[in-house]
């Protein structure tokens, strides 16, 4: 009989993602240009389902997979971002796919990207989008998903992606966890939603991996003045973390950092962390979403500082020399009875900040979704965020909470739960920031955060002489704040007596 789907690309997540959709009973063709994956991926299956029937079939060509798999066909890629997703596309077209075919692009694509293919094969074929996250554990047992594209197509893929995605137990709000080949997770809330138009799905992709930037960043800094002012061991360091997923800050991506202090590199014994070359690497994800912050003007620093920071791990030949020769202040370390102290303030520092980041983020998708004509429900992205993703969290149930309580809330500061959340913790952000300053620790994704959080709530900004500074040397006029905004003001500043004209 025929397949049920075509999938291209058997890496690593295509691999994960064609297990998981065997798993749920669908019979998938797949094809990948290297056979090696192939292979692997009926070896897998082979280890996997023991004395049971081959699940997957794979194929040596384009022509064969749309022979093997039923008509209209739906096709999923898993394969690298940009040109590659063109290729497989005019490869599938020349294999006969027909106008009301699907390809599914799953990839971390780029949304414009996403918008112009679909364009560029409207009347071909049907180009979908699903954006995927949850690295490989995720695509094998249940990633977040996030569709957009044709509501045709939508309809048909629906309950695919509900079950693959991962699920979250509707009482606690908590993932169900359950990391079986043969016996996914069929109870409770998928975390696959449909985003809206083509691109959309791709957008809300890329702002979740600028939150997992900051989200990381911040991560990384509470680690370093733990390193640094407090002289802590890495294995100290991963049991306040471990602490700390306890409460509000429990996370996947605490939970991982709390794994990652807590392990010794097999060669020398010594903390892996201290053998791991200190420059970061990056794909892009979190650079688009700060260029995009930028473009449609929403602030979104702490995203944008996580790319820097990134940015500036990586000059590490410059950095050496720079140690030897900047000077910064002489601080003693902190003393040990003053340890808890300076711990609780990171926890709550990193908990405030993390409401700024998520903010960010979610108003970036906001402005974005306005310019764009989407209609994004943003308390489904939050719960769609609770499992299954890489910056899957308790804290995204409140997140989803706030939008629940006001559909058109206009920042998440602005949220009761959340006002009061900052308000109780904000003294010892401040003074986390302020001690991490005088002791020249670098904590741009914590003090970033706060920055914003002081200027958000500021009803008068020194905005006011910035403006009178641009009229002064380009005539760039202004507005008076006692009289309608629409009038502008110069002022010919070249003349003794100032006249200000109303232009
Ligand atoms: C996810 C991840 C995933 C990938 C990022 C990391 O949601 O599963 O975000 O998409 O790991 O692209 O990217 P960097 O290499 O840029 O850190």
């Amino acid at each position: 009989s025929l397949c049920d789907i075509g999938f291209i690309g058997a890496g690593v997540m295509g691999k994960n993602l064609i297990l998981n959709l065997a798993d749920n009973g669908y019979r998938v063709c797949a094809f990948d240009l290297d056979h090696h994956r192939l292979e692997d991926l009926l070896e897998q299956d082979r280890l996997e389902r023991g004395e049971q029937p081959a699940r997957i079939e794979t194929c040596n060509s384009y022509t064969e997979l749309l022979a093997r798999v039923k008509a209209p066909h739906l096709v999923i890629l898993s394969v690298p971002a940009g040109a590659p997703v063109d290729d497989v596309c005019n490869k599938l077209l020349d294999a006969g796919l027909k106008a009301d075919d699907i390809v599914v692009d799953t990839g971390n694509s780029l949304w414009t990207d996403s918008v112009e293919r679909c364009k560029r094969y409207e009347g071909r074929l049907i180009f979908f989008t699903t954006a995927v996250s949850g690295g490989e554990v995720g695509a094998r047992f249940g990633p977040s998903l996030m569709p957009s594209g044709d509501p045709y197509a939508w309809a048909r893929i629906e309950p695919v992606w509900h079950a693959m995605a991962a699920k979250v137990d509707p009482d606690s709000g908590q993932p169900i966890e359950r990391f079986e080949p043969g016996n996914p997770v069929k109870e409770g809330e998928p975390c696959a939603a449909y985003i809206g138009p083509i691109g959309s799905g791709h957008y809300v992709k890329m702002v979740h991996n600028g939150i997992e930037y900051a989200d990381m960043q911040l991560i990384c800094e509470a680690y370093d003045v733990m390193r640094s002012a407090l002289e802590m061991s890495p294995q100290e360091i991963a049991a306040v973390f471990r602490e700390w997923n306890k409460g509000p800050l429990n996370s996947y991506l605490i939970d991982i950092s709390a794994e990652v202090l807590g392990t010794a590199d097999p060669e020398t014994g010594s903390p892996l962390v201290d053998v791991i070359l200190d420059r970061a690497g990056q794909k892009g994800t979190g650079l688009w979403t700060a260029v995009s912050s930028l473009e449609v003007g929403c602030p979104a620093p702490s995203i944008a500082e996580a790319v820097f920071a990134r940015s500036l791990s990586t000059r590490k030949v410059l950095r050496t020399r720079a140690a030897k020769k900047l000077l910064g202040p002489d601080v003693e370390p902190v003393p040990a009875e003053q340890r808890e102290t300076v711990i609780a303030q990171l926890h709550d520092a990193m908990y405030c900040a993390k409401i700024c980041i998520y903010a960010q983020g979610f108003d970036l998708m906001k402005l974005a979704a306005r310019e764009q004509g989407w209609q994004l429900n943003f308390a489904e992205i939050a719960r769609i965020w609770r499992a299954g993703c890489i910056i899957r969290a308790v804290f995204l149930q409140s997140i989803s909470d706030a939008y629940e309580r006001d559909h058109k809330l206009s920042n998440l500061l602005l949220d009761d739960f959340f006002i009061e959340q900052i308000a109780a913790n904000q003294g010892n952000w401040r003074r986390a920031v302020a001690d991490a300053s005088l002791r020249g620790i670098p904590v741009p994704a914590l003090s970033s955060a706060l920055n914003y959080y002081d200027a958000f709530r500021r009803e008068s900004l020194p905005a006011n002489l910035l403006q009178a500074q641009r009229d002064f040397f380009g005539a760039h006029t202004f507005s008076r704040a006692d009289r309608p905004e629409n009038e502008k003001y110069h002022v010919l500043w070249s003349r003794k007596d100032r006249p200000m004209v109303k232009v």
